[in-house]
């Protein structure tokens, strides 16, 4: 597979959105083609999928949760991802399966471990170049949230300690895969972040094309 697969990660309103576009952006006046993924609801399937995880009336089990993301997910690189990639191109996406592991594994209190297992064979395996964690105070990016909406869906209308533990988690995996993981402190302004992406994928596009 040549092409290059980064993901935007974070919890809601750290800006993973606005990132991922300027980001986007730029890689296409670059040349490269991109394209802008996103999960859950990246495709036709997906849209489904996500109107059942993020907006039905009543109790979804943790357990079915955590699948019908791995659904939406592995649908999504089947029929997104890897043809994208083995075009030779560029995916951008919002959210990937370590969302899954910090919300279902460690905000549902499922097993990281095993979410994230479902979540590789959901995917064959597949596991992006580069992940950036937007870190913010879950706080905060409620605040964020509530200047620019009025309904929340099952995910944001979860509690603060659920919030907590999806930032801790998130943490927890960008330091046992450093790696992979760009850590950017989310509550500084726009420019400043998207500069440190573009340095970051600057040099790993080199590293590709060398
Ligand atoms: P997202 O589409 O980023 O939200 P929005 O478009 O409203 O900003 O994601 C919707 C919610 O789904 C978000 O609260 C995080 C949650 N989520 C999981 O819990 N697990 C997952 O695997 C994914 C991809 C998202």
């Amino acid at each position: 597979m040549t092409g290059l697969f980064l993901t935007f990660e974070g919890g809601d309103g750290s800006g993973k959105s606005t990132q991922s576009a300027l980001l986007t952006d730029w890689l296409a006046a670059r040349g490269e083609t991109v394209v802008h993924a996103r999960e859950p609801g990246g495709t036709e399937l997906g849209v489904e999928l996500r109107e059942i995880i993020l907006h039905r009336r009543g109790y979804i089990a943790p357990r079915a949760e955590a699948l019908l993301y791995a659904a939406d997910r592995a649908h999504n690189v089947a029929t997104v991802v890897r043809p994208a990639l083995e075009r030779g191109q560029v995916v951008i996406q919002d959210r990937y399966l370590d969302s899954s592991v910090a919300y279902q594994g460690a905000g549902r209190v499922l097993s990281m471990p095993e979410v994230r297992d479902v979540s590789l064979w959901a995917s064959e395996g597949l596991l992006p170049h580069l992940t950036v964690l937007l870190d913010l105070d879950p706080g905060i990016g409620r605040a964020r949230l509530d200047a620019s909406r009025t309904r929340y869906d099952r995910l944001e209308s979860e509690a603060t300690a659920f919030h907590a533990r999806v930032r801790s988690a998130y943490l927890e995996l960008a330091a046992a895969e450093p790696a992979r993981f760009l850590v950017l402190d989310a509550s500084l302004p726009v420019a400043e972040i998207q500069q440190r992406i573009r340095e970051r994928v600057s040099v790993l596009l080199d590293t590709l094309t060398a």
